[in-house]
């Protein structure tokens, strides 16, 4: 493959970067556009030259497949390659569409002038990967667009388009459409009139109070980036651009990425960006599985989850029919979408015709003839076994052959479930998280005879609107819920031991954790875990009964919604505040299990929490519940609030070290999964768990 497609016409050399789908600036062809650039200077008919990409993408910068191996830092090293451009002594244009990212707009800076499409999508997204530009980006960047407007787009890695830099010197033009013509036009323009090179870091960069400024800066960062380091060094660098020569600031540059760049942050965020992507590879699909067309939407159930699992198909530009059994529901449920809609842009997050134009492809109704022409349809009523059958035998019996049937449910047996149609190959679980239309987890369960072009459909779907989805097989609470009741069971016990929710709410969140357990519980409602454990009594009467959640919730404390639970919360305030009331029971249940309390120490809540869901985690593997660990990571990323720095529970015990797991998880008197013994014997991580035979689902 040619990376660099080079042409010369009129004195113009132009050099098209080829590298698909999104010109990442590999080894290869970081070598080609330096070659290419030497070729164009080294002939005299060329006068000026301009750098391209693809419609696509000018670049979307570094490859960071290369960043575990040499070929990231082999020469030409990116920012070497940056210098190269910039000391040109022929000018050299950058002529940008699509995406314009990272290293990909460092290679635009070291151009001398820049022409861009009105769209393209700019964007420096390192913090996102534990990490600040390294090839100038830092330095070149606030010498063209000002301290406060580099500050903004380095520490927030946010994505604008071209246009938002109108009347800064980033971009010397902004077409609104043909990007090579007026790029043309504006080479032949450079030529015609002789004008010189033009250097970035030639140009000053100045700030009236940049100290002030950057301190100022720093507190807000600091608060918002919770525990991110890469967001507050990126203030160090950029700083260096106003308090330092050019070349300075490059070498803080350098010092400042090259640290992050073998920090533990950095490894977690980018085993986190891969981990996302390899969950879309599933056993049994490749690109050739053949998908159902989906182009309309039904939705059984207009509660909690109805509700939200509707707006995301309206907010994709989906149509979508909502069922209910009964009026009031129906009209409770759209009122909800709507007062949705009208609170998005009451805080100017919608505009009001867009918020008009997703609630009208929404159209409720009560009559299951309405859901029979969609394309696929979503049961979310009420969790209970005989209620889906009712509902499924319904759908049966309307939907138009080869729609698919979906369940939110979040414990029923979704073989159980398929089984009440005779057409089970088009039934899988969607199990949603709540509020269905934020959260961007969608566990996608795979049940026993859910067909592979079913499945991939649903897939492929999910990025439609916008989720991140990961396949589970068919268990009691999928991967996240199963392990999540290990993680509260913990919580619980720990209380029995001796803490307090306060204690382990405030261990779990210093390791970065959003909330703890128990705000956790008092903000989905206590009532949710309460009914799970009643059933697990009833079907497991052995079970080891946890008194004093029972009682909690015995007392109507359900939380945040009741102004009591395992806090106390005044009205309109969310701040948890201890409750002797629940001291008391707490007390209480102690003496009647006759435990005496101790004082357990800080790195053991976090760690038996922690534990807990890697042992989970690790049964759910062996039994190719979960295909691979990473999948996992995913799972709680995207789902449960797992801080993002520590790349997820798996992850994390692998960091660690699994066999110091072992010995752990043996000190708190549990068995380790075999799984964990077994790789921890032969010194391997969960990255080298033998991969599940059937590809998430049970083997
Ligand atoms: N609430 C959560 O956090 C959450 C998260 C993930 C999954 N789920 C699952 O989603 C499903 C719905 O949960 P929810 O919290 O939205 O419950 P909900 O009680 O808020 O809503 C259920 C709705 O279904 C309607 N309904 C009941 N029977 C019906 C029928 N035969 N036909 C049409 N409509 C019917 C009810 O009127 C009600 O409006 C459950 O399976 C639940 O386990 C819930």
């Amino acid at each position: 493959m040619t990376v660099i497609r080079y042409k010369v016409d009129k004195g113009i050399a132009w050099l098209a970067m080829n590298n698909p789908p999104l010109n990442a600036l590999s080894h290869a062809l970081r070598a080609g556009i330096v070659n290419a650039l030497d070729r164009a200077l080294a002939d005299p008919k060329v006068k000026a030259v301009v750098i391209m990409g693809s419609e696509r993408a000018f670049s979307s910068g570094a490859d960071i497949k290369e960043f575990t191996g040499n070929a990231f830092y082999a020469e030409p090293f990116l920012p070497a390659v940056v210098d190269i451009v910039e000391a040109a002594d022929k000018p050299v244009i950058a002529a940008i569409s699509g995406a314009c990212m990272g290293g990909g707009l460092e290679l635009a800076l070291g151009c001398h002038y820049r022409v861009a499409l009105a769209n393209a999508k700019i964007a420096f997204p390192e913090v996102k990967l534990g990490l600040i530009p390294g090839a100038g980006g830092t330095q070149r960047f606030p010498r063209l667009v000002g301290l406060e407007g580099a500050v903004n787009m380095i520490v927030s890695g946010a994505t604008v388009p071209a246009s938002t830099f109108e009347g800064t010197a980033l971009f010397d033009v902004i077409a609104p459409d043909s990007l090579e013509s007026a790029a043309r036009d504006f080479a032949l323009k450079l030529i015609k009139e002789a004008k010189p090179v033009r250097r970035v870091r030639d140009l000053p960069c100045k700030h009236p109070q940049a100290e002030a400024f950057l301190q100022f800066a720093k507190t807000g960062v600091t608060a918002a980036s919770r525990g991110l380091t890469a967001p507050v060094r990126a203030l160090e660098a950029v700083g260096a651009a106003v308090a330092q020569k050019f070349d300075a600031g490059i070498a803080t540059e350098q010092k400042v990425f090259g640290e992050l760049m073998v920090s533990d942050e950095s490894k977690a965020l980018r085993h986190a960006f891969f981990a996302e992507r390899a969950a879309s590879k599933v056993a049994g699909l490749t690109d050739k599985t053949p998908q159902r067309k989906i182009a309309t939407v039904a939705v059984i159930g207009a509660g909690t989850m109805g509700g939200g699992i509707a707006m995301n198909f309206a907010n994709a530009g989906i149509p979508v029919t909502v069922l209910e059994a009964k009026q009031e529901n129906l009209d409770r449920g759209i009122a909800g979408i709507r007062k949705q809609y009208e609170g998005a842009v009451a805080k100017g997050k919608l505009k009001p015709e867009d918020a008009a134009r997703r609630a009208a492809l929404i159209t409720p109704s009560l009559d299951y003839a309405a859901a029979a022409k969609a394309d696929l349809v979503i049961e979310a009523v009420f969790e209970d076994l005989a209620v889906k059958k009712s509902v499924f035998q319904a759908l049966d019996k309307v939907m138009k052959r080869g729609a698919i049937l979906a369940t939110n449910t979040s414990t029923l047996d979704v073989d159980r479930i398929a089984a009440f149609t005779k057409r089970p190959g088009d039934v899988l679980g969607m199990h949603f998280f709540s509020p269905a239309n934020i959260m961007k987890l969608l566990e996608v369960v795979r049940a026993g005879k859910t067909r592979p072009d079913v499945l991939a459909t649903v897939l492929s779907l999910a990025r439609r609107i916008g989720k991140t989805a990961v396949v589970s097989g068919v268990c009691d609470g999928f991967i996240g819920n199963r392990m999540i009741n290990q993680y509260s069971s913990q919580a619980l016990l720990l209380l029995e031991e001796g803490a307090s929710p306060r204690q382990v709410d405030a261990a779990i969140e210093k390791f970065g954790f959003a909330m703890g357990p128990f705000r956790m519980s008092d903000l989905a409602g206590n009532d949710i875990s309460w009914h799970i454990r009643q059933r697990h009594y009833a079907e497991h009467p052995k079970q080891r009964k946890m008194r004093i959640a029972d009682r909690v919730s015995e007392l109507g404390r359900f939380g945040q919604k009741t102004g009591l639970g395992w806090y106390r919360y005044e009205a309109g305030k969310r701040d948890a505040i201890p409750d002797p009331v629940v001291d008391k029971i707490i007390v209480e249940e102690r003496k009647a299990l006759k435990v005496a309390s101790r004082n357990v120490p800080e790195a053991e809540i976090v760690d038996r929490l922690l534990y807990a869901l890697v042992n989970e985690g690790a049964h759910i593997l062996e039994e190719g519940i979960a295909q691979r660990a990473s999948d996992i990571d995913v799972v709680y990323l995207a789902g449960y609030g797992f801080p993002v720095q520590r790349g997820g529970p798996m992850f994390y015990a692998s960091r660690v070290g699994l066999g110091s797991v072992a010995r752990r998880m043996r000190q708190f008197g549990w068995k380790p999964a075999k799984l964990i013994t077994q790789l921890a014997a032969a010194g391997k991580t969960f990255d080298d768990a033998p991969p599940a035979k059937k590809g998430g689902r049970r083997g």
